[in-house]
């Protein structure tokens, strides 16, 4: 006897697009859910959903130290397997999370979404450009939820930021900073190696599968970001929270040129991929927000500790983001241009009479003074913009309804990160198109 309607399968025969599905089932029922690569993230995404009332039924991951763990942590009744397709021939798991290292990303969730599961794949969405586009459309053409994960997007942090721009608070936008600054092994990606990562415990083929065939090293499975064949540098990790933390706030949806520049400066253990790197987007106008020039920065060698955030330049203030939302505004003064003592006399006597006509010379007082302000927003003690994220995606499955950071927001955020890292290996600058979401001549 079945032990549970499976509300899901019903969606799965849905017509093409996927949208306002009803689910077949009462909403009472949980999602099950089995998540691929169970490494730290992935471990923190099953927390998630699990907080948000999902079951985890199986777990896949290429090292059998993780699979042991699953059981460790989540329970004896966890199926564990070493081969992801296993877990989505299950028809008891209507949904998975994707934890595995980038360059696994596009695949599995293709996979998955043929095989009728919906999906939150951690962000960067895609390892490779191309595999952007291509995914977006497996995901309309099967009617699965794809939930990319950058869980700042859910965060109400950022929606306030959202509100505040969008009502004026600093003016008009003209320029953006976002910085995200380490000073650590472990904040470098040195991640442990486990005792036991051996050819037996480790399914190594399948881990470099899709990438260059090398013989066994660990080091390359631990620490995959380390490495172009795997990972997306410091670009695919950290710029593309800060793209997809941007766009959200600003409702851009990306830059129409990128330049970046960087390299290997302190953390030569091997890897093959920059330890500091800048930006420069330049966003066009779109809607009601004007033009603007992105700036960003990672540096994992930054003599202190690790810091990050957002300054939103704009005409009337400066608000910045980071655990929370400050709007800093002073008033802008009109001075005398400070040039004018090179003016001869007489030039100087008459520029300053229009200027004190235009300006007149206020006596101080109390009542004249001007003020300026710094307005902080802070969400409540422990707030978890990830929970919110898990929220939306489980939701979502329930309801059919969109998610938040769908494949298309996904790739946008993904697309000019990918670009950057272009950009510093080909010591070029790209011209990016990022409504049709593709590189321009
Ligand atoms: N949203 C965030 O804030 C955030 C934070 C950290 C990491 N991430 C993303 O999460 C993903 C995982 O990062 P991590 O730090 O957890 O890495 P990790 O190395 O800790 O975990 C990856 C896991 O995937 C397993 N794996 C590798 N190939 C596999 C395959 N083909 N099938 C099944 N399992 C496989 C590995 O054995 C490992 O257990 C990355 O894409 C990363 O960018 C997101």
């Amino acid at each position: 006897m079945p032990t549970r309607r499976h509300f899901l399968q019903s969606a799965a025969i849905a017509p093409l697009g996927g949208a306002a599905q009803t689910p077949a089932a009462s909403p009472n029922d949980r999602i099950q859910i089995a998540t691929i690569g169970l490494g730290g993230m992935g471990t923190g995404d099953t927390q998630s959903s699990l907080a948000n009332g999902a079951k985890l039924v199986a777990v896949a991951d290429i090292y059998q130290g993780r699979l042991t763990r699953a059981k460790e942590v989540f329970g004896n009744d966890v199926a564990v397997t070493r081969d992801y397709r296993e877990v989505l021939a299950r028809k008891d798991v209507d949904a998975v999370i994707i934890g595995t290292p980038d360059h696994w990303h596009a695949r599995i969730a293709t996979d998955a979404m043929r095989a009728g599961k919906d999906v939150y794949v951690e962000k960067p969405m895609v390892q490779k450009l191309e595999d952007g586009l291509p995914l977006g459309m497996v995901a309309k053409e099967t009617g699965r939820i794809l939930q990319v994960g950058s869980q700042r997007v859910s965060s109400v942090v950022y929606k306030k930021a959202q509100m505040l721009l969008e009502s004026g608070a600093i003016g008009e936008l003209n320029m953006v900073e976002a910085w995200w600054d380490r000073n650590s092994a472990i904040g470098a990606w040195q991640y442990s190696i486990p005792t036991d990562a051996t050819p037996e415990n480790i399914d190594w083929d399948r881990f470099i599968s899709g990438a260059p065939k090398r013989p066994f090293e660990p080091i390359r499975l631990f620490r995959w970001r380390n490495y172009q064949d795997y990972g997306t540098g410091v670009a695919g990790d950290l710029f593309v929270h800060l793209f997809s933390g941007m766009h959200f706030i600003t409702g851009a949806i990306g830059p129409e040129r990128v330049y970046a520049t960087g390299g290997l400066r302190y953390w030569k253990d091997g890897r093959d991929v920059p330890d500091v790197m800048l930006g420069m987007y330049d966003y066009p106008s779109r809607g009601k927000m004007p033009a603007f020039n992105l700036a960003l920065r990672v540096n994992f060698v930054n003599g202190a500790g690790e810091t990050s955030g957002f300054r939103f330049v704009g005409s009337e203030g400066i608000m910045t983001v980071d655990g929370g939302v400050t709007v800093s505004k002073q008033p802008r003064e009109a001075e005398p241009g400070y040039t004018i003592g090179q003016f001869p006399k007489a030039i100087q006597d008459q520029y300053l009479k229009e200027y004190n006509a235009k300006y007149p010379r206020q006596k101080p007082s109390a009542d004249g003074m001007r003020p300026t302000s710094q307005d902080k927003y802070l969400p409540p003690p422990g707030y978890n913009d990830h929970l919110d994220h898990h929220r939306n995606f489980l939701e979502a499955v329930r309801s059919r309804k969109p998610v938040v950071e769908d494949a298309l927001f996904g790739i946008r955020a993904a697309g000019p990160a990918l670009l950057s890292n272009m950009s510093v290996f080909n010591k070029r600058s790209y011209n990016w198109n990022p409504e049709a979401v593709k590189v321009e001549a």
